[in-house]
């Protein structure tokens, strides 16, 4: 199993870019294969979560090759083919839920299965609206996981209010609906990343935003006519966090991130850090759909904060990386609303809270999240981390060791190719020592 030991960085920070946003990379992997022609790609992320949704849209008929930074994927003009085997989407969670929803209104039946973690993710959450629509998601694994098997049927339009704040479940819902007869409706709960609303627009797939819902009207089994673009995809805001929270909580330290997207429903972050205390301007460069720009952080010693509500869909994957910046805070930090966390690629709650102790750091776990009392002198773990396969647990644990006085190893570290295989590299770029 890959581990990797951590050593203290006296000093940190510098400039660099991050690799492509996973989410955007795989909605516009399935987006330009359901396209007619050859779209071309840039910034594509080539960690594994989106390489394996790309490999289930070439199982499906669409061919898609590199040519330098360029990805070229030529789609399927709406003709899926029916796989031979089932597909595995290794640990994506968007790209297992978002599939199906593109894949329920097809006549065809594919199973999608996936990694222990996938395995364990909960999927009845798109059963319920897919099958309001007219599909039929069988789901074999115990508790209502995979695999599952999606048997494509005629589907017809609904209105459904989302029972919680799920980009993935809004995604599902809106892709089937351009395959169902009449009006689909998508009411959330609170505002969550748009990135397939955005790529609607910029594919002109009419759709109307209404507050909080999203309505689209369907093309009924033949689906839309998209034709190839030439795309971007923005650096990966959620890979950045890591260095952004790492240098916000070092009083002096400075970074700079470019071509980082800024869509705003992904950067309540950079509002949490500088109510924490941290100085933090951006930049816009491009002002696409996905607005793209530049960082600049300046460390502080930061204060504890209150996160919770409507800021939780918009950070939801940065929650540890803010535990980790609450345990490196002067006073209380409490976590709340965020009981999602427990079914991401492990429980982040229980995780999170497992190993800030280990470095001698007050936490106390709660249903929907937790209170970190920070500032504590870290202590050097005595024992091996162990990141659970979670990319951003062992991301996160990483940050942290930083700031330890000794060496701190991390075990199962190869999840962290999933979203961002050349993070140790960086980490080492901005000052840190990885063995
Ligand atoms: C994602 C949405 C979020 C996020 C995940 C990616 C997406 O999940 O945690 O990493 O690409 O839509 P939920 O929408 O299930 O909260």
């Amino acid at each position: 199993m890959q581990s990797k030991t951590i050593h203290p960085a006296s000093t940190f920070g510098g400039e660099l870019c991050v690799p492509g946003d996973k989410s955007v990379s795989q909605r516009i992997a399935m987006l330009a294969a359901l396209a007619k022609g050859t779209s071309e790609i840039r910034g594509f992320l080539t960690g594994e979560d989106a390489i394996s949704t790309l490999n289930a849209m070439c199982a499906l008929g669409a061919s898609a090759k590199f040519k330098g930074d360029v990805l070229k994927v030529t789609g399927t003009g709406g003709k899926f083919k029916e796989p031979a085997n089932p597909l595995d989407m290794g640990n994506s969670g968007t790209g297992t839920r978002l599939l199906a929803g593109l894949l329920a209104g097809r006549a065809m039946t594919v199973t999608l299965t996936g990694d222990e973690s996938l395995l364990r993710r909960p999927m009845g959450r798109i059963k319920t609206p897919l099958e309001q629509m007219g599909a039929q998601i069988d789901l074999t694994g115990e508790k209502g996981t995979l695999p599952m098997t999606v048997h494509g049927a005629p589907l017809h339009g609904i209105r459904y209010e989302l029972p919680v704040a799920s980009a993935q479940v809004k995604s599902c819902v809106l892709l089937a609906g351009l395959f169902a007869e009449g009006k689909t409706t998508v009411v959330e709960p609170r505002p969550t990343r748009d990135h397939t609303e955005k790529l609607f627009q910029t594919l002109d797939i009419p759709l109307h935003i209404d507050g909080l819902e999203i309505s689209l009207q369907g093309s009924g089994p033949k689906g839309p006519q998209i034709a190839a673009r030439k795309l971007t995809v923005p650096g990966d805001f959620s890979s950045a966090a890591f260095w952004i929270a790492a240098t916000a909580a070092r009083p002096g330290a400075e970074l700079t991130v470019r071509g980082v997207g800024l869509n705003p429903r992904r950067t309540a972050l950079l509002d949490v850090l500088k109510r924490m205390g941290a100085q933090i301007e951006t930049e816009i460069t491009e002002d696409q759909d996905d607005p793209i720009g530049t960082v600049f952080v300046h460390g502080a010693q930061l204060r504890g904060t209150e996160i919770g509500g409507d800021e939780i869909p918009n950070l939801i994957d940065e929650l540890p990386v803010l535990a980790v910046a609450g345990a490196l805070a002067e006073g209380v930090t409490v976590i709340r609303d965020a009981a999602e966390l427990r079914v991401k690629e492990s429980d982040r709650i229980t995780m999170t809270a497992k190993h800030l102790r280990a470095f001698g750091v007050d936490v106390e776990e709660t249903p929907d999240g937790m209170t970190v009392r920070g500032s504590a002198k870290l202590i050097v773990p005595e024992e091996d981390l162990e990141s659970g396969g979670d990319h951003r647990i062992a991301m996160s644990l990483a940050v942290l060791a930083t700031f330890a006085a000794g060496p701190v190893r991390i075990t199962d570290t190869a999840c962290v190719d999933t979203s961002y295989p050349e993070f140790w590299k960086h980490l080492e770029r901005l000052g840190g020592r990885v063995e």
